[in-house]
């Protein structure tokens, strides 16, 4: 139904443009206008009946916890995404949602982000490809979605009031691709304004990201929503772009935009232009459908939390368990999983698996006897010692120990940022003390961001980096031990050796109300590589119980700066497996200082053992684009691009180089230009050279032969300043006609005739 918005008074449009509660829209009856339901998100719907808030305090009506999104950056699988997003929505439809407040798409800037399980991954372009594949399977079914939090929302240290200080190339390559490639391949119902400021401007009444760069540039045409009391000032935030405020405000911003309609201070047109897009919101209104398949979406958070388990390492094959007939099992999390975070994202589970439930099953099957101890608590333990010892003799009369270790939401959680990445000293001193005497040591981890390895990893045999994997993880997590899953994760985030090692380490979480990202592009694996620093496992690494061997690159340039590239991969293993190709760019070109290598495409493909097949990657411009600051624009530069096949970015096997044509860029020359910019100008320059020479004796040509380095010396002067050191050395006559040419690219004679 179209709804003529001339007829409603102005107090009714005002009213439209923010929350009646918590978590739902206002309805204006009259004009048939439905209430609809926004709710969390993503990883599962936290449907609040009784007291509502935003933090996943209080209790929800049940629903499935699917893996969270580190879980699903490391499966590398835009077809996980995919499956998770399309079982929310049908959640979403049976709970009668209309937005559910999701995917999470901020880069993992920092290890310490207490939000960072919420996240995908270190890099845009893995966060882009499965936000986008969530958003499309989630809104095929029905419900829209909210990608948040629109933008540089990187940490949650005074998340509501920091400014993000970011430069712009680093904003456009590292910290908005993700949206900009889900508002252009999914156009999300909403998308959700943060709540920091971004250069000193509060992003939800910033008008260059809401409306210049969201809307303008990338044409989303869905309504911009803020994350949940993320107004400061709301009638900036009508004339920036921002259409709905959640939650309500009692009717206290409703008035103000009103009044300042009223005073001439805000155009009625913009009021008019959010309205018009919450309305059409208002077109997803659903009532419930009250079920949903409780079983059939615990099977599958079961086999989406298997695909997303990364093996870290694996010496002397000790996984798949099996040929044993004893094994340990150690650790709490194993009874007690820890499978989500904690926040607003927090899900009241339709039942939880334990691992050592599931660990017995496939066990007993397999005529193995199994033992448990806890080995710690997660709380102050008077007897930690004790439960350390028994832990250590159950670990000795066994074949195999698997020990649970991790993070409680005590050491992290959305709202706080974590301060260290080690894990608690009393699993610390487990894993080391069991090791010690067991015959082979697993460890497998249940924590939402990065722990460090440090300490310990070389006296355990396996590492199986769990992170949160849902309310099915614990039996993922035994699926994969015992080999009924071949483990195909790969690392969508770097694990440092140290936490300094880290690029934002000396910024991060900032002081005085701004957090500066110094470290521009060079965020996680880009840094790593690029500065050669040493890490404990690279992004994209990921071990299989299988092997994969893949040969053949050859890439192709198929337009204008576009290219493709195909391997041949081939299951070399016994094991029916996932194999991840990797595709990195590595390049020079250009004026600015590119990250050793970009992972530029990806696809996982499944294999048979002995089966082979041809993988094509498409790589489009943007693979090769960096951000140009003085054109405002992405630039290909032109030069040679090297196109690598990596099993992570630490270690490529195999590349092939190209030369693309790129950009012809005429930047205007002016009296500030440098005199290597005056010689570097396409047209310009070898006639300035030509001219130089011409006039120069045959000795002092020889010369200048002979000291190339001469022009380097002034090169970076500009050449206003050159003219004055040198009394003139050209005609300022000359300077300023060839100044007006420098920016046509016809008129070759006529700058040839001027010097
Ligand atoms: C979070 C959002 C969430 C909202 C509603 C906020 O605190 O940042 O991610 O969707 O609350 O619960």
């Amino acid at each position: 139904m179209t709804i003529d918005i001339s007829a409603l008074t102005l107090a009714q449009k005002a009213s439209l443009l923010s929350g009646q509660d918590f978590w739902s829209t206002k309805a204006i009856e009259e004009f048939g206008i439905p209430s609809i339901v926004l709710t969390d998100g993503p990883h599962g719907i936290r449907r609040q009946d009784g007291e509502a808030d935003h933090l996943g305090i209080n209790d929800a009506l049940p629903s499935t916890c699917f893996p969270p999104a580190v879980a699903v950056g490391s499966s590398w699988d835009p077809d996980v995404a995919a499956q998770l997003g399309a079982a929310v929505g049908r959640e979403a439809n049976a709970f009668g949602v209309a937005v559910v407040l999701g995917p999470g798409v901020n880069i993992k800037r920092s290890p310490l982000c207490g939000r960072n399980f919420e996240y995908y991954s270190e890099d845009p372009l893995i966060s882009g490809v499965l936000g986008a594949a969530h958003v499309n399977a989630m809104q095929a079914v029905g419900p829209g979605a909210s990608v948040k939090h629109f933008a540089a929302n990187n940490q949650e240290h005074e998340r509501m009031r920091i400014s993000a200080d970011v430069d712009e190339r680093t904003l456009r390559e590292i910290y908005l691709p993700a949206f900009e490639r889900i508002v252009t391949e999914a156009a999300p119902a909403t998308v959700m304004a943060s709540y920091n400021k971004i250069n000193g401007v509060y992003a939800s009444h910033n008008p260059w990201l809401l409306t210049e760069v969201l809307r303008d540039e990338w044409g989303f045409e869905g309504a911009v929503v803020s994350d949940w009391g993320a107004v400061s000032d709301r009638v900036a935030g009508v004339a920036a772009g921002m259409d709905l405020e959640m939650p309500g405000s009692g009717g206290a911003t409703d008035q103000a935009i009103v009044d300042a309609v009223t005073r001439g201070e805000l155009s009625e047109a913009l009021v008019d232009d959010a309205v018009r897009r919450v309305l059409a919101l208002t077109a997803r209104h659903r009532t419930s459908t009250g079920q949903f398949d409780v079983d059939s979406h615990h099977a599958l958070a079961r086999q989406l939390a298997a695909d997303s388990v990364v093996l870290l390492k694996n010496d002397g094959d000790v996984l798949p368990i099996s040929n044993v007939s004893r094994v340990a099992v150690i650790g709490s999390f194993a009874t007690e999983p820890r499978f989500q975070g904690g926040g607003s994202s927090h899900i009241n589970p339709t039942r939880t698996d334990a691992a050592l439930d599931t660990i017995r099953d496939l066990a007993l099957e397999r005529g193995i006897t199994v033992e448990h101890a806890d080995g710690f608590t997660l709380a102050e333990d008077p007897d930690v010692d004790k439960r350390r010892a028994l832990a250590v003799e159950v670990a000795a009369r066994s074949d195999v120990t698997i020990v649970f270790a991790g993070l409680s939401d005590r050491e992290e959680s959305e709202g706080f940022d974590r301060e260290t990445l080690s894990l608690p000293t009393a699993q610390l001193a487990v894993i080391r003390d069991v090791a010690a005497v067991s015959a082979r040591t697993v460890v497998v981890l249940s924590n939402g961001g990065v722990v460090s390895l440090e300490g310990w990893h070389d006296d355990v045999d396996a590492i199986l980096e769990g992170w949160l994997l849902g309310q099915a993880g614990g039996s993922a997590i035994a699926d994969v031990l015992f080999g009924v899953v071949n483990p195909s994760g790969h690392l969508a985030e770097t694990i440092p050796l140290r936490l300094q090692d880290n690029p934002s380490w000396n910024n991060f979480p900032g002081e005085q109300g701004h957090v500066r990202y110094g470290e521009g592009v060079m965020v996680g694996y880009r840094h790593y590589t690029t500065a050669d620093v040493p890490v404990r496992y690279p992004f994209g690494h990921g071990l299989s119980y299988t092997t994969f061997a893949t040969t053949a690159l050859v890439t192709e340039i198929t337009g204008p700066d576009t290219a493709t590239a195909r391997v041949t991969v081939t299951n070399t293993g016994a094991r029916t497996g996932k194999h991840v190709v990797q595709v990195y760019v590595a390049t020079t070109a250009g004026p600015v200082r590119r990250p050793v290598r970009e992972l530029r495409a990806f696809r996982k493909v499944t294999l048979e053992p002995g089966e082979t097949q041809t993988v094509e990657l498409a790589l489009d411009r943007r693979a090769f684009a960096y951000w140009d600051i003085e054109l405002d624009r992405w630039v290909v530069a032109p030069g040679e691009y090297t196109v690598q096949i990596g099993e992570s970015s630490a270690s490529i096997f195999a590349e092939e180089t190209l030369a693309l044509t790129g950009d012809v860029i005429i930047r205007p020359l002016t009296m500030d230009s440098t005199v290597g910019d005056w010689f570097a100008h396409p047209r310009v320059g070898p006639a300035l050279m030509q001219g130089l020479t011409a006039g120069m004796s045959e000795e002092q040509a020889q010369q200048a032969d002979q000291n190339p380095d001469g022009l380097k010396m002034v090169e970076s002067m500009p050449m206003q300043q050159f003219l004055a050191f040198t009394g003139g050395a050209f005609p300022v006559e000359m300077l300023e006609q060839l100044m007006t040419l420098s920016y046509t690219t016809e008129d070759q004679d006529a700058v040839n005739e001027l010097v």
